[in-house]
């Protein structure tokens, strides 16, 4: 598979925590940005689809946001509650709990190795998020914001516990396809109820679903149908059209109340007596989340009321700064709906400023489920981390990012990507330069004679380059700003082509010592501008040029690389896929199926 790179200075090491010392720019207030980032369930490893949707980009945000000397808080955790864990634990014979953290314990690896950047990722299984979460539970009570209603679920005699509906399959009442789901037909794509199936049967024992009445709570949303409207109209200027199509289409419709209590032994305790045996439901518990690693994050660093500085009102009603929710499209109402109005039901909290959600990553058309079965998969993240770098990895989930429309995923173009771009356009520039000067100037940046009006004109794009990309971050376009990276590369080989120092180097020394030095500068402002998109490679980059520490804590603007600085023997940054490699991979995965599970 060919050898793996050494990166040094890792990502998210403790001296690249020590080293995010706000790197102010001349002349800016720092903002503060909350980069809240989806909670993925601990039924099992995360795949590519999960990471090109929820958790590279935030990433590169909160990475870029870094740079420009904002106060970033990143935080998310393993969303560890929910029946299909229940249900998997019991079919290995582990407890919910051990599975859940057997889980998680693989996904903060395969995030690790990705090189997230969370200041905590944490799960919903400590002592504060039960603590936060039944408080919040506690106010919207008290406030009049959760009512209690009866209504009939479905109960499995044999189980001995409610499904939840995805729970009851049968046969679709529609199309008289035999495997509909108490939620919905994958044949004919309808929504159902489960009292709608034809031959009800409960998917964990097989027997018949009962009726039973069960008692439960409900957030009373219609009270707050008003206020998220007002709330929307304000706010979704800056937000993607899609995301706010979806909330004005939920808000159109007329809001209606939502069950947030389950007959199930698995969550968070009701705060109440008479509910021992009902928990609080995983999607109401896991967007507290946000709120409740937001206070581990400040408790853990010794100043237990630093997450204020990120959440909590001023007087006049306003936010400290902005919260940012990264998310799959099939997150959008439980954090642009929902969440808002639990927010608002509590009282003294920043709203969302954005909830730039994704599309999907698809491969052949079809989403990209991990509770489906598949013949043809993509990779999850353990096995995509063992085959390819990080930064390889990061660099197709970006350039091919699903931010406007699903996305299909095909190895074609990951190897094309890769290798036409990755590696031809950027790498081997930069392998080509540094081994260059190398072998010709003794591994010694050059003294510039005066500099021709092409040097002057990429050095000013270089310079330019910064402002674009960073407007494009943040209005979250992470793919523009990857694009206009690697337009930069691309202006960096014409002006190659054209200035060739190896060629002048014979006729006119001081002028390809000139030429050579003004692509050194571009190359060093290169490993800036990759710094959010491809941290591990921008890092060893950084050290190619010479310099010590982390490249993340530098600011996020052009830095000179000064003549005469002696560079260390240059390795090139990232590698070819060969045909062979991908062939071998493909078939691999086309005959392994999944099943998993996801918490309804
Ligand atoms: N676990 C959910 C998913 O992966 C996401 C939850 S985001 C949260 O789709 F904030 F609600 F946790
Ligand atoms: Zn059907």
């Amino acid at each position: 598979m060919g050898s793996r790179r050494q990166v040094s200075g890792v990502v998210g090491s403790r001296e690249e925590q020590l080293s995010r010392h706000p790197t102010t720019l001349p002349g800016r207030h720092p903002d503060y940005i909350l980069v809240s980032v989806a909670w993925p369930y601990a039924s099992g490893p995360r795949h590519l689809g999960h990471a090109a949707g929820a958790y590279v980009p935030p990433d590169i945000f909160a990475r870029y946001h870094r740079m420009m000397g904002d106060h970033v808080l990143m935080v998310s955790g393993s969303d560890m509650h929910g029946t299909p864990i229940t249900v998997a634990a019991d079919r290995l014979g582990v407890s919910a709990r051990e599975l859940a953290e057997e889980n998680h314990l693989g996904i903060a690896e395969s995030f690790r190795r990705l090189g997230l950047s969370y200041d905590l990722y944490t799960t919903t299984l400590t002592p504060i998020h039960y603590r936060v979460t039944q408080e919040f539970f506690t106010r919207l009570l008290e406030q009049g914001y959760l009512f209690q209603d009866t209504q009939p679920a479905m109960y499995d005699p044999e189980a001995q516990r409610f499904l939840p509906d995805r729970y009851v399959e049968g046969t679709c009442p529609h199309c008289g396809y035999a495997d509909a789901r108490g939620d919905q037909c994958d044949n004919c794509g309808r929504t159902l109820d489960p009292t709608d199936l034809i031959n009800p049967r409960s998917k964990l024992s097989g027997a018949t679903p009962e009726t039973r009445d069960t008692t439960h709570f409900f957030l009373d949303l219609p009270k707050f149908q008003e206020r998220l409207q007002t709330w929307v109209n304000a706010e979704s200027g800056h937000w993607r059209p899609a995301v706010l199509g979806f909330v004005q289409g939920w808000l159109n419709e007329g809001l209606r109340a939502r069950a947030i209590t389950r007959d199930l032994d698995w969550g968070v305790p009701i705060p109440l007596e008479g509910f021992e045996d009902k928990r609080i439901y995983v999607w109401f518990d896991a967007v507290i989340g946000y709120l409740s690693a937001s206070m581990e994050w400040a408790e853990r660093r010794g100043d237990p009321e630093a997450w204020k500085r990120w959440w909590v009102l001023d007087a006049d009603g306003n936010a400290p700064g902005r919260s940012y929710y990264f998310v799959g499209k099939d997150n959008i109402p439980f954090h642009a709906i929902i969440w808002p109005a639990m927010l608002m039901g509590y009282g003294g909290l920043a709203l969302p400023y954005d909830v730039p959600a994704n599309e999907f990553l698809t491969l052949a058309g079809q989403k990209l489920s991990s509770s489906r079965t598949y013949t043809a998969r993509l990779p999850f993240l353990p096995e995509a981390l063992e085959l390819f770098d990080a930064d390889a990895i990061r660099f197709f989930l970006t350039i091919n990012a699903p931010e406007s429309r699903d996305t299909d995923f095909s190895w074609d173009e990951f190897q094309r990507r890769n290798n036409d771009e990755l590696v031809a356009t950027y790498g081997n520039a930069v392998h080509r330069l540094l081994s260059f000067t190398q072998s010709r100037f003794g591994g010694v940046v050059p003294m510039p004679g005066p500099l021709a009006p092409e040097d002057e004109v990429m050095l000013e794009r270089a310079r330019a380059t910064f402002e674009t990309v960073g407007d494009q971050i943040e209005a979250v376009r992470l793919r523009d700003g990857l694009l206009s990276v690697m337009a930069l590369a691309g202006a960096l080989n014409r002006y190659l082509d054209e200035a060739a120092p190896w060629k002048t180097l014979k006729t006119d020394p001081e002028r390809a010592a000139t030429s050579l030095w003004t692509a050194l500068q571009v190359i060093s402002a290169l490993r800036v501008l990759t710094a959010p998109y491809l941290p591990f490679s921008a890092q060893q980059l950084h050290e190619y040029l010479g310099e010590k520490g982390s490249v993340h804590a530098l600011p996020w603007m052009f830095r000179d690389l000064p003549a005469a600085r002696r560079l260390p023997t240059p390795q090139p940054l990232f590698r070819k896929l060969d045909d062979e490699e991908l062939a071998g991979l493909v078939g691999r995965l086309d005959e392994e199926t999944v099943v998993t599970g996801e918490p309804i």
